[in-house]
Formats: C-alpha cells, structure tokens, sequence
C-alpha cells in the first residue's frame, strides 16, 4: 500500500492506496491561519506535525500501517519555514497568501537576471522576498537561520530526519533555476543566502529518504520506508489526475483556484503573471494561473451570513445571467493577472432586490470571472484549453460548475467519485518511488458527468466579465 499526505493550507489530507490505486483508508485533520496584521498569513508548523500525528493515528486504527511500501508528500506552495542549526523553527511559517513582503518582492523582481532565471515574476508569496522581509524586519531570525524549507519538507524532516525537496515545489521559492531544474547560486546570493541553507533536490517520483526510527514506531510504519520527493500541492493534483502531456489542464477550487495546463517544455511568460514552473516527473514543466480567494472568498461570506458554505450555494437553482451585484474577491490582493498586494475585495451593484442567493450568485461568479483572467493570461501565451477537469472542495457545488463552465466558454469534466487531489496524488509518487512504475500509471479518473458551458448564456457572462475587469481599474487604491 501507499500512503500520500496533502498539507493544505485548510488541513491536513492522508489517503491510502493499494497496488491497483484503489482506496484503502483516508483520515483528514483541519488547520487554521493566524492573521495577526492585515495582508499577514501565518501557520505554526507544530501545528502541521500535530495534523499529522492525528491523521496516522486514525489510519494506523483503520489499516496495517507496516503494509505501507512507499509514501508521498504534496502541500500548499511558497511558505517559508526558517530553521536554526538544531532544526528548531525561528518563527511561524509565512504562507503561500501573505503579502508582507511586497516591497521586497517588487526590489527583487527588478534585479538584473532575476526573471531571466526563474523565468517567473517575484510574486510577493513566494518564498525569497518572505526571507529579505524577515532580512529586514526580524534580522535576529535571519542571522539564526541555518535552513530554510517549504511546508510538504518540514513535514518530510520530521518524517525523515533529511531536509529534501523536489523541483515543483521550488519553482515557486523564486531561487530555483527552474529550466536547469537546480538552486540557482545567484538568486540565492541576491538574497544573502547560500546553496548550503537549501535542502537537497530530488525528483519528485525519487526516493528522498527513509522514513526514521521514532516515527516507525510511533505509528507502526517500517523503518526505512522510501520517502518520494512528492510535489507541490497543484502538481500533485496534476498526477493525481494524469494532467502530464501538453493540452490537458485542470481547475482547483480550493483555497486559492489555479488554473493548471501541462506543457511540452518549459515556457516562460512572467510578462503575463502566469507562473511557469516544473512538473513533478524528470524533464517535465506546467503553466499556472493563481488567484488567491477561491473558495477562500465563499467561505468569508459564509462566516459572514453565519451560514455553511454548502448550504449557501445548494439551493441557487438553475444558472441565471448575472445580476447587478458584482463581487472582486481580492481579499488579500491578487496574484495572476495583477501580481496587485494593495488590492481588496469589493461587492458593487448592491440594491434592493439584492438578496442572501444574489449575494452568493456575486461571490461564485467573482471568483469565475477572476479564474477567466487567469485562463486570457495563459492564452496571452499561446495556451488554450481543452476539456478542464474541476476538483477542490468547491467543485461539488454544481452551481459553482455551471457558472465556472459559462465563463471560461469550456466544458468542465467532474471526476467519478473516487480520489483525484493532492493527496492521491502525493500516494501515486510513492508508488513510483517505491516501484519504479512510469508515467503510464497515471491514468485520468474517468468522467462522472462533463459541465456543459450554456451556449445561450456565455455572452451575457462575459459582458459580466468586461464590468468585473473595469471594476478593477476603477477600485485599484492607486
Ligand atoms: C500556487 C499557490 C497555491 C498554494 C495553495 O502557486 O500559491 O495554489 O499552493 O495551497
């Protein structure tokens, strides 16, 4: 069996497949974000470790856990987790949707060979502008800082005792050379950091390391048990899903939604905010489009209301043109296509008839038309979109798909039931690691049912769509 542990930014997600991919176990453990000033967002990473000792502890009373030949890991993106020399952490982990650091970032992304190098802007989220932030502001935890790790590999350092990390999820630190798939010595020192604070790279389907004696016993796991590199969070959904070859794409609704298209090389298009990084097999690469609220935003209108945010949007009813009422779900600023840290989120168009369902209706399609930008940037460098297949927690609401697909004008495939995330995903690179199984067990879910975009519907969405985007003009606090 084969065990994939998904650190999300909302929880922490286990799940266990056997040698034919088929589900054994599951068990999930829910996080929370600290956000103690406006545009911060923070997680202390004890909590990722008690996430995870909770959700072993479930599998270890539903499955012989010794069983488990291979393991992998996948978890949210960018987060810096600053270790001294005895690996103890500095300070909280500053996640992938905190935009402290913008002016670091914006000094950062101007530098001579930077873009050149990852081929990416610096985004504010990403991880190097994070450690000149913290350069700045917090220098006692700089000098201290001996190593520094992404969320998914301070969980493998717990695990395992190594500090690994693999190519997707350091194309988003902004230090990597993401065509040579390595640490680039020179983005590194624009920082004042060294190749020797960065953890090991290995592929994604390689064995990272083993898993180590304490944590062997502590959830009857073997010792040694092969550790593989794993993936960040979106591309680990892109193996859980088979999205590998140029053409096939997917859209996460999950706390941030990505737009995700495989493709045949590395393409770099900073000048568009898509993100270009490295897939999780050897000598393969993706395009990405971010946007930082998806059902993020849903869910700051469900606490809102004092509402479930399923409840909110069970009973729309059929899809309807957009109304009046607007939403910009900018909450923390905006990634692809702005790369915008001052930005907020706004409702217009309020009036009278505007109703609990109205509002809901705003917020889902706020979030559809942001996703539109993202999918305009990607086409801006030459990706279209096939068949897009939806997962994430917000692709349950039918609604939500039937909005999504008229606005992006492409069919939305939803999966059968089944495992698809990062998770699954994660416990497919296990498998590769521990077997040396290739790429052709990374077969597509197949289809329970595809979204059809409502032909008679799209041109009033993207007239929706043009007010959204001048919306934005018109709001921009500049
Ligand atoms: C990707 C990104 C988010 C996180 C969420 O660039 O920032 O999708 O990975 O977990």
């Amino acid at each position: 069996m084969y065990l994939g542990l998904d650190l999300g930014t909302s929880g922490l997600k286990a799940v266990v497949i056997d040698e034919h991919q088929m589900l054994r176990a599951e068990a999930s453990a829910p996080l929370s974000v600290q956000r103690p000033h406006p545009g911060w967002s923070e997680q202390d990473p004890s909590d990722w470790v008690a996430a995870a000792e909770r959700v072993l502890t479930a599998l270890k009373s539903k499955i012989d856990m010794s069983a488990i030949t291979g393991i992998g890991l996948s978890g949210q993106m960018h987060g810096a987790v600053m270790l001294d020399a005895a690996h103890t952490t500095l300070r909280p982990a500053i996640l992938w949707n905190d935009t402290r650091a913008h002016e670091e970032a914006a000094e950062l992304d101007q530098r001579a060979g930077v873009r050149e190098t990852t081929g990416n802007i610096v985004f504010p989220g990403f991880t190097a502008p994070k450690l000149l932030w913290t350069q700045r502001h917090e220098p006692q935890h700089f000098e201290a800082c001996h190593l520094v790790l992404l969320p998914k590999d301070y969980l493998r350092l717990w695990l395992t005792g190594e500090a690994v990390t693999e190519p997707s999820d350091a194309s988003g630190t902004a230090w990597f050379d993401v065509a040579a798939r390595t640490w680039s010595p020179m983005l590194l020192s624009e920082c004042d950091l060294e190749p020797a604070q960065m953890p090991r790279i290995v592929e994604g389907n390689a064995v990272s390391a083993g898993i180590r004696r304490g944590i062997a016993d502590a959830f009857g796991l073997r010792e040694n048990t092969p550790v593989a590199g794993g993936a960040g969070d979106n591309a680990a959904a892109a193996i859980g899903m088979g999205v590998i070859a140029p053409g096939q794409a997917f859209l996460s609704l999950g706390t941030s939604g990505v737009l995700f298209a495989a493709s045949d090389g590395f393409r770099p298009a900073s000048e568009t905010s898509v993100h270009a990084f490295a897939h999780a097999l050897p000598g393969t690469w993706h395009q990405m489009g971010v946007i930082l609220a998806a059902t993020d935003a849903l869910n700051w209108l469900a606490t809102l209301l004092d509402a479930e945010p399923d409840h909110l949007t069970a009973n729309l009813g059929p899809l309807q043109p957009p109304g009046r009422a607007l939403f910009l779900p900018y909450l923390g600023g905006e990634r692809t296509p702005h790369n915008d840290a001052a930005v907020r989120g706004a409702f217009l168009g309020l009036e009278h008839q505007t109703d609990r369902a109205a509002a809901v209706r705003a917020v889902l399609e706020g979030v559809a038309f942001a996703v539109a930008d993202c999918q305009d940037a990607l086409a801006a460098t030459g990706t279209t979109l096939g068949d897009v297949v939806a997962v994430g927690g917000g692709s349950r609401s039918a609604a939500w798909l039937d909005i999504m697909a008229t606005t992006l004008g492409v069919p939305i495939n939803v999966p059968a039931a089944g495992e698809t995330g990062a998770a699954f995903g994660a416990a497919r690179l296990g498998l590769m690691a521990a077997t040396g199984a290739g790429p052709s067990a990374l077969t597509a879910p197949p289809t329970a049912r595809t979204v059809e975009p409502r032909r008679d519907l799209v041109q009033a969405f993207s007239d929706a769509h043009a007010r959204y985007r001048q919306a934005y003009t018109a709001i921009r606090p500049y």
